[in-house]
């Protein structure tokens, strides 16, 4: 199967931002963790991260007919960005919220998630294990749905 990762702005400066919100593993750090996931569950994984909503909605668009699974962490665009929720309910690819934090007991301006009403399944505050959990949910619903 074929997971696309999706993360938003920041999370490029995951161990340098925050650390006592984010932790201190850095976005490399993360890269390998989804790498030695990808591997365990013989999955193909791509992972993209930009700091631009536009450029998010692109790739969301481009992953139509060739992702079976989306991990999307928007960062803030998840509070603001209708046109992520909008690509990801068009291109109607399983997909999974992750975020770090744990955005429900954090600011009232973290408690609207749009990304998410696309979104099957959300994963909160686990930190970058998150990510490895997504993966595994996508790839138990990849073999379930077969
Ligand atoms: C985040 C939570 C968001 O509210 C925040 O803007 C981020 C990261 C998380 O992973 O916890 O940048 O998505």
């Amino acid at each position: 199967m074929r997971i696309l990762v999706i993360n938003g702005p920041n999370i490029n400066m995951l161990g340098i931002r925050e650390p006592g919100i984010y932790g201190t593993q850095n976005y490399q750090a993360l890269l390998e963790l989804i790498a030695r996931t990808a591997m365990s569950y013989n999955a193909e994984i791509e992972c993209f991260q930009s700091n631009h909503e536009g450029a998010i909605v692109d790739k969301i668009q481009e992953a139509y007919g060739n992702f079976d699974g989306i991990v999307i962490n928007p960062a803030a665009y998840t509070h603001t960005s209708i046109a992520i929720l909008d690509a990801l309910k068009a291109v109607g690819i399983p997909a999974v919220e992750v975020h770090i934090s744990d955005v429900d007991s954090r600011e009232d301006f973290r408690q609207i998630s749009y990304a998410g009403m696309a979104c099957e399944k959300r994963i909160a505050g686990q930190g970058i294990d998150g990510y490895r959990q997504a993966i595994e949910y996508l790839a138990n619903r990849y073999v379930k749905f077969l």
